[in-house]
């Protein structure tokens, strides 16, 4: 077939469609001796690697469910323990059909899109935020409207005359994006008192509020703020959680929670996807969690995870005093530095060089911005690259200076 033809055969979406700027890092961060702080991913050092082995009895115990087609919504037992666990956190038990066990929460977001999105829908996002999001949304037609944040977050005093002037351009604003605890990639947390003021400005507006909280479970310094979803009183706050974060990404286990119907059409869509996430995924994930497992592994991870947020918090204060300046996280998985004077997009090339991967901050920008800031991942490097790779980092700032 000549390429001619293929043009006119790709949609206007494939036509539009960018890569994604982190996947787009594999080849780089596979090469021999490079220190990634590039991916959003956990330390496969403490994967719970037999737990899991031991869990696969599930297969011999109730295969022939485990190994049919399931129900689109999610595997009943794993539904009905995410109802439980996550009580104390969404403020009561969400019904069955409030939840949506859905394939990573890559799928989740793709899924609400599909459900709520026609081209050229607005979606307000925060600035900045998650590439994965920006792509989903994008490849299901959003225009975007960016909100800038601070250490508390989005700054939520700025959305009511963005929402006005988006409402007098005659496009529809379908809902706010925002990623509350230990934003990906600030690091910063949405302040309580934020969380009600953006809470009233929703309800005022009545626009729908996407919660998409992947860290909120792994906090290393201080105390949880309360979700959105609990705060709400009338259905319009949508939360996702995943276990790729809290457990293991390969599983591709993730849910979201919200008003019924919109969760309905969510199901309707993803019978047209997948029909349902892997059912021995789910179930794993399901026997793992039932046997107390995902609650012994939680503290462990966070006082690991901590402890390379500081083992990174140390490096950086040795290897670049007076290069960047950022904030120390008080959970998640990254670092947001700004380094002024510096583009990160030619800086990100010379670091390849020198042997450590970022991801640079324009990947996190929707609208533009973010040439002098880049992110760093603290829990997928070992400790003794967290420091070398700090050194490296520096020797590139050195050589991409003006
Ligand atoms: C903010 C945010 N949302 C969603 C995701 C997607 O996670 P999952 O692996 O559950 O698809 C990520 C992954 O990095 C993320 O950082």
């Amino acid at each position: 077939m000549g390429l001619l033809k293929l043009e006119v055969l790709f949609s206007n979406t494939a036509r539009g469609m960018k890569p994604s700027p982190i996947r787009e890092l594999l080849p780089y961060i596979k090469r021999p001796g490079m220190i990634s702080f590039a991916g959003g991913n956990p330390d496969p050092m403490i994967f719970p690697i037999d737990e899991f082995a031991e869990c696969s009895d599930i297969l011999a115990q109730n295969g022939k469910e485990v190994l049919q087609y399931g129900p689109t919504d999610g595997y009943a037992p794993l539904k009905d323990f995410i109802s439980r666990w996550m009580a104390p956190r969404m403020g009561r038990a969400v019904e069955p059909s409030e939840l949506l066990i859905t394939t990573g929460s890559q799928q989740g977001m793709d899924l609400l899109c599909a459900a709520l999105i026609n081209p050229g829908d607005y979606i307000i996002v925060e600035d900045p935020t998650y590439p994965g999001a920006i792509h989903t949304m994008r490849n299901r037609g959003a225009e975007f409207l960016t909100v800038p944040c601070d250490k508390d977050g989005l700054l939520v005093d700025l959305l009511p005359k963005m929402i006005e002037s988006a409402r007098n351009s005659g496009h529809a604003l379908k809902f706010i994006y925002t990623i509350v605890n230990f934003q990906n990639p600030a690091g910063s947390t949405l302040s309580t008192e934020r969380r009600k003021k953006l809470l009233e400005i929703a309800a005022f507006y009545d626009i729908i509020v996407f919660e998409d909280d992947p860290y909120g479970h792994l906090r290393y310094d201080g105390t949880d703020e309360p979700t959105l979803f609990s705060m709400d009183t009338d259905g319009r706050v949508i939360y996702a959680c995943s276990f790729s974060k809290i457990l293991a990404p390969g599983a591709r286990v993730a849910w979201i929670t919200g008003h019924k119907d919109i969760i309905r059409k969510m199901v309707l869509v993803k019978q047209g996807v997948d029909m349902c996430t892997s059912v021995v995924a789910q179930a794993l994930v399901s026997r793992y969690c039932e046997k107390g497992y995902l609650d012994s592994f939680l503290p462990k991870i966070i006082a690991h995870y901590k402890k390379k947020r500081d083992g990174m918090a140390e490096a950086f204060k040795k290897y670049l005093p007076g290069y960047v300046e950022y904030d120390i996280p008080k959970g998640g998985f990254f670092f947001w530095l700004k380094i002024p004077g510096v583009d990160t997009e030619k800086l990100f090339h010379n670091a390849i060089d020198k042997g450590v991967a970022f991801v640079h901050g324009r990947s996190f920008y929707a609208c533009g911005g973010g040439e002098n800031c880049l992110r760093t991942c603290f829990t997928f490097a070992q400790e003794d690259d967290l420091l070398e790779g700090s050194r490296r980092l520096r020797a590139a700032i050195d050589g991409t200076r003006p």
